[in-house]
């Protein structure tokens, strides 16, 4: 291994959809650069990354931070957002911003250890705003990463911060952002319940306009995105922070840090070489969602009525144990399992499958998704047009940039609590995957974004220009520090 220096300090947000993006940031740099990387976290989640960081394989140094989730009035042993339920997940956040002294103390520590050498820089999450304060107390450079696109995390920060559908009138459904008219119009019905619910002094309130505008005291921030499709958010942070920038995207978890069965990847693989070229659509919605059980009836109806060919990460519905076993005579229509498993038009996965393999796979054509961000980078790099189904977060603003301006999207239902129509969503998968001047042009767009991201990482490539300059900013800064320090 090289002589690896300088310190970068990574620490996200206790949840997977947090630690996931940043695992995959801290490989890269590992990959890219010459840094040490210290991965902070709380106990258990380190413990949990060991398993995808078996020791040999990586430098990176991971680092517990003192947490007992009984002290937060937490179950005990919850350190991880996937792990509690929904009105739990508010507490884990204040929890996890309590860490503040905590945080100070272990990154002094750290400098001691270090011959009171301070590290590069912190990198910090998009939750974690008090961070930021922190380093500026340490003298420390800090960014926040943003796993989140430009765009949606720009609706996310700009409607915190302002509550503009507090202002609207009973019968409007509509409303334009403030400090974000670039946005254009948003429905009411994009935002997430938390959001739509906010009235200033409810807590999930308190908390984010605590902390997101501590982001000013950032010296920037990273975001996992590409300039060329995402430029109207990134633009909205600039001006808001009069912070620079990074977009660094599309920064994915290699397929071997990915937790994976051979079986299933081996399984799906085959069925997919037995499919024509692009013709099979994926359906999933990410490792921490699931839809009602009439919206499952639905949706199966509309896959098979479409007669396209699928593959479809299944999960119980909502209201059942999400860990108990797929009742496909109870949640599916009758019959319907043997009818697609003989005619071998659908294939069922069962709660996991090997998401990029498939989105990779020739036979793929689009993809049925929540559009978590993640997701949509991994099918945008491949081409793979999307039918959008927005079900939390910034999803919902996700699904409006790549409707409206990428074209690269249909939006098939939004939340979890719609109503689907199966025709209806019949007809709008028929359109995406089929020879209409809609499905083609869908198709040609995903494929363009997918040759501006393949730019984009080439040696001068936006993103991998975008990572050189934070990391040249994070030196001139800190050399400049330090001299002054020591005269
Ligand atoms: C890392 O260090 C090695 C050995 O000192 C050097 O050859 C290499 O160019 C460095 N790589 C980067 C990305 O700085
Ligand atoms: C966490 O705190 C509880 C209550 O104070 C204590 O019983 C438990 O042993 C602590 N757990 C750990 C891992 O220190």
């Amino acid at each position: 291994m090289a002589d690896r220096r300088e310190n970068v300090v990574i620490f996200p947000f206790m949840a997977q959809g947090h630690i996931i993006p940043f695992l995959a940031l801290a490989l890269h740099i590992e990959k890219t650069t010459n840094y040490t990387i210290t991965f902070v976290n709380t106990p258990l989640n380190i413990n949990k990354l060991r398993s995808s960081l078996p020791p040999g394989t990586s430098s990176i140094r991971l680092l517990e931070i003192p947490f007992n989730s009984s002290d937060h009035g937490l179950p005990p042993n919850t350190e991880n957002c996937d792990a509690v339920p929904y009105n739990l997940v508010l507490r884990l956040l204040e929890a996890s911003a309590s860490l503040r002294p905590v945080f100070k103390r272990l990154i002094e520590g750290m400098v001691d250890e270090q011959g009171g050498e301070q590290p590069l820089c912190i990198i910090g999450d998009i939750f974690f705003g008090w961070m930021a304060s922190v380093a500026e107390e340490l003298g420390v450079f800090h960014a926040v990463f943003s796993g989140a696109g430009g765009f949606g995390l720009a609706c996310y920060y700009s409607i915190w911060l302002n509550l503009p559908h507090r202002e609207i009138k009973d019968d409007d459904d509509r409303f334009l952002l403030p400090d974000f008219h670039e946005a254009s119009e948003i429905e009411v019905s994009q935002l997430p319940l938390a959001m739509s619910e906010a009235n200033g002094r409810d807590s999930w309130s308190v908390f984010h306009r605590k902390h997101l505008p501590e982001w000013t005291k950032s010296n920037g921030v990273l975001f996992n995105t590409v300039e060329g499709f995402d430029r109207t958010g990134l633009t909205y942070f600039e001006r808001k922070l009069n912070k620079p920038v990074w977009p660094i995207g599309p920064i994915l978890l290699p397929i071997e840090n990915r937790k994976r069965t051979s079986k299933e990847t081996e399984f799906c693989k085959e069925w997919l070489d037995s499919k024509p070229e692009s013709s099979v659509l994926f359906v999933s919605f990410g490792s921490m969602n699931t839809i009602s059980p009439s919206q499952m009836m639905e949706l199966a109806k509309a896959l098979e009525s479409s007669n396209k060919n699928f593959i479809w990460v299944v999960r119980p519905p909502i209201g059942f144990d999400i860990n108990s076993d797929f009742k496909s005579d109870e949640w599916l229509p009758r019959g319907f399992e043997e009818r697609i498993t003989k005619s071998k038009q659908g294939l069922l996965v069962h709660k996991w499958a090997p998401q990029l393999e498939i989105l990779s796979h020739k036979s793929t054509s689009a993809f049925l998704s929540h559009c978590g961000w993640n997701s949509v980078l991994e099918s945008l790099s491949h081409g793979v047009p999307l039918l959008g189904w927005p079900m939390a977060a910034e999803q919902f603003f996700n699904v409006k940039l790549l409707t409206e301006t990428i074209g690269v999207c249909i939006e098939v239902a939004r939340g979890k609590q719609c109503d689907i129509k199966y025709k209806e969503m019949a007809t709008k998968i028929e359109s995406t995957m089929s020879d209409c001047e809609k499905g083609k042009e869908m198709r040609r767009k995903a494929c363009k974004v997918r040759d501006i991201i393949n730019d984009a990482m080439t040696d001068d490539g936006s993103s991998v220009k975008a990572m050189a300059e934070f990391f040249d900013a994070a030196r001139k800064t800190m050399r400049s520090g330090r001299k002054r320090h020591v005269s």
